[in-house]
């Protein structure tokens, strides 16, 4: 017999999680209904820097069911050294610290947190506080602060780096080269806005511990954060986060809500919940605004001969935060001479952080604009024009990919698309008031692997938990998880449950930088092995030796709940039977799959990426200048996809978000005021079902045994990268109007 109804890794398996979401039933982090909860709302700085002269509370103090304020002037104790307040992803500067002092550093820094019986209470409350200030000039102004660019001082972080890295003589090349292109690239500030707002609810247990249930990437990043700024002791403090409604990576720090709740317990020794408000979360973390020079040289071929790149991103005054602009395209494309330079730029904002792609989604997309330009210069097809530059090693590391299967997903991404039948001329293709425009742009991200820990327990009913302290922010890991689990021991999806979101659970990293699948389903995949390991020492005793001649697991299949010889099938027994023979209760390991095993290269060696092509049609009304993403095929090369079905809305989200980049989302600075302007969903538009039509998901064939033990190579972010520069592109095709600064709003589409 064999294994036909196996459930595992390629298996379209809607999300575990999913009866439980659409039923209420996951719980977030404000829902958590802890006894005697007090609700703390916080009192945002109307001022973008200066300080605080005077607070005013008696009026807010004497709303009934108001219990306290904590404000700088009576906050518990906190860790003295920024150096105690680094998080998992912590970057160089000084970390943001709620009421340390009287000093506002950007507008609607909390200030205050008013504690109510009531949440209701405390939200009048809260309106009642009056605060004087001690204004100074402030620049919130992204143009103006590139005055004060500077040059950041790089450090390893994470586990992926890319400092430019300089080749050939890019000067001359250019100055020789017989087509120049030379523009400027912009891409506008952009919030996170994930669905679910930043909030903690922070349980005080009477004995000098809290459990916090966190809006957060990561429990245990969060947990040493907390411990350490608040000299709790990492015992002491429990995070929580089970369901994530989306991050984009606006929880790969601990955000200020957290800092504010944990005080106002210590403060009270109660329980309390702080949540953001929508508005609030324009104050803190969001996409660096970005300025992107871009010199090209080619010759009348179509072939590069020089990239010259030089960016700026906005960082805050007192945190440097730094993306890798410049090299996607210095990796991607095969160009004798480039180079690339990269500053940042402070201002009086809260500290722009990752978001979804950082640096690639920013980078790799506006130079994919120039590189729709440069093909129009040379008279060659887009598509064509990548394919003649393209590179089959990383380009500015010189170093293999351990795959990279961009070529094919070109081909099937323009086969998809119908991309022979594009008319090359700019406004040669219309219906009716509609001009149609076709674009091109290719997609990269980095494919990482985190060391990462995972528990399996196989008990004698049959049934197995799996667990780490990983997170799902929306991305499948509980299914991911669930799946390989099924994969590795054969049994039914019903018959697992995954567990994470818990920093007690077995140690593992925020989940970020797209490699939660690789490094949990790695570490699942571990623990379930060991515990097929110890059924197979279980089964060798068994009288009847019902798998006698399997030296290892190698010699197994585990399929429909038991095992049987790979080269005589009818040779099986039921898991639950070994375990009753050998009298065992359970079966617990905990594993830890870290780079370096399973043959891992290193990055030293290979590079590790994920590839795109995305093709999109837009329809423009020629009259309104109103643009339409009619079309979108997305064809991504990234490894090994575990759950197409999870897999394939990874990628439509990014693509949506990418159409959000290219046509709506934009935060706009009140430069008198030094605030956000449009602090809500009616001036901040991210994209509707109204704005989405038809988006093909392709994910090409790429083996990969090297890039990570399962050869998966992540999908959270490789969607957004260049999404916006095929619109852009697709715009000026239907149009003949090229517009560098996205998003492409229709005020930048109307003659001058
Ligand atoms: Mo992602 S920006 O690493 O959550």
């Amino acid at each position: 017999m064999t294994a036909t109804t196996k459930i595992g890794i390629g298996t379209s398996l809607s999300r575990v999680d999913g009866a439980e979401k659409v039923t209420g039933k996951a719980k977030y982090a404000a829902e958590y209904n802890v006894p005697g909860l007090l609700y703390g709302v916080t009192v945002s700085a109307r001022i973008a820097k200066g300080r605080i002269t005077h607070l005013e509370e008696n009026a807010a103090r004497a709303v009934p069911g108001v219990v306290d304020i904590v404000s700088h002037l009576n906050r518990p104790k906190q860790a003295w050294l920024d150096h105690s307040w680094k998080d998992e992803l912590g970057i160089p500067g000084e970390p943001f610290k709620a009421f340390h002092d009287d000093r506002i550093l950007f507008a609607g820094q909390p200030i205050a947190v008013v504690i109510a019986e009531t949440f209701e209470a405390a939200r009048f409350a809260a309106s009642l506080v009056e605060v004087a200030y001690e204004e100074e000039p402030h620049n919130i102004d992204f143009t103006a602060s590139l005055a004060e660019k500077f040059t950041p001082s790089y450090f390893k972080r994470r586990n992926t780096y890319h400092p430019p890295k300089k080749r050939g003589d890019p000067d001359t090349a250019f100055a020789n080269a017989t087509l120049k292109l030379e523009a400027e690239y912009h891409l506008a500030t952009e919030h996170h806005n994930p669905m679910e707002m930043h909030a903690s609810t922070v349980e005080w247990h009477g004995d000098g511990s809290i459990t916090v249930y966190d809006k957060i990437q990561g429990s245990q990043g969060d947990q040493a954060y907390l411990a350490s700024a608040f000299g709790l002791g990492k015992k002491n403090v429990r995070v929580v986060n089970a369901y994530v409604g989306g991050g984009f990576g606006s929880g790969l720090r601990p955000q200020w809500q957290v800092q504010v709740a944990v005080m106002a317990a210590i403060h009270l020794e109660r329980s309390v919940r702080v949540v953001m408000t929508r508005a609030q979360m324009f104050t803190h973390v969001h996409r660096p605004e970005c300025t992107y020079s871009i010199r090209l040289g080619a010759e009348h071929t179509g072939k590069l001969s020089a990239m010259i790149n030089d960016a700026t991103t906005s960082t805050s005054r007192f945190e440097n935060n730094m993306e890798d602009i410049v090299v996607w395209g210095m990796m991607n494309y095969d160009c004798p001479n480039a180079s690339g330079e990269y500053t940042i730029a402070p201002r009086d904002t809260y500290t722009s952080a990752d978001m979804r792609a950082p640096g690639a989604a920013t980078g790799m997309t506006l130079f994919e604009i120039a590189i729709d330009e440069m093909a129009y210069k040379a008279k060659v097809d887009p598509l064509e024009f990548r394919l003649i530059n393209y590179s089959e090693v990383d380009s500015m590391n010189e170093t293999p990919f351990t795959s990279k299967a961009l070529r094919e997903a070109y081909r099937e991404g323009a086969e998809r698309f119908g991309w022979e039948k594009r008319s090359p001329q700019p406004r040669s293709m219309r219906e009716g008031r509609e001009l149609i425009g076709w674009g091109v742009a290719t997609g990269m991200w980095d494919a990482q692997f985190s060391k990462t820990a995972a528990r399996a327990v196989l008990t004698a009913d049959g049934r197995l938990e799996v667990a780490s302290a990983t997170s799902d922010i929306g991305t499948g890991t509980y299914t991911v998880m669930t799946l390989v689990a099924a994969d590795t021991l054969g049994l039914a999806p019903e018959q697992i449950t995954a567990r994470l979101g818990d920093s007690d659970l077995p140690t593992a990293p925020v989940e970020g930088g797209s490699w939660a699948a690789a490094s949990t389903g790695a570490a699942v995949q571990l623990a379930c092995q060991s515990v097929a390991k110890r059924l197979l020492k279980a089964a060798e005793k068994m009288e009847d030796k019902p798998l006698h001649g399997a030296k290892s697991i190698d010699d197994l299949v585990f399929a429909d709940g038991a095992m049987a010889l790979k080269s005589d099938p009818s040779r099986r027994v039921a898991i639950t039977e070994v375990m009753t023979a050998a009298g065992l209760d359970r079966i617990e390991v905990e594993e830890t799959a870290s780079p370096g095993i399973g043959g891992m290269i290193s990055m030293a060696q290979k590079s590790r990426n994920t590839h795109s092509a995305i093709f999109c049609e837009v329809r423009v009304d020629e009259e309104l200048n109103q643009v339409r993403v009619t079309r979108v095929v997305s064809a991504v090369a990234a490894g090994r996809i575990i759950n197409p079905k999870t897999a394939r809305s990874q990628i439509l989200g990014g693509v949506v978000m990418g159409i959000g980049m290219a046509l709506h989302e934009e935060t706009f600075a009140d430069k008198a005021l030094g605030r956000w302007m449009n602090h809500n969903y009616a001036e901040y538009h991210v994209p509707a079902h109204a704005d989405i039509e038809d988006i093909d998901v392709i994910f090409v064939d790429e083996p990969d045994p090297e890039v990570t033990p399962l050869g998966v190579k992540g999908l959270g972010e490789i969607g957004i990268v260049g999404t916006a520069a095929a619109v852009a592109n697709a715009i000026y095709h239907a149009t003949g109007k090229r517009v560098r600064q996205l998003p492409v709003t229709i005020d930048k589409l109307l003659p001058p």
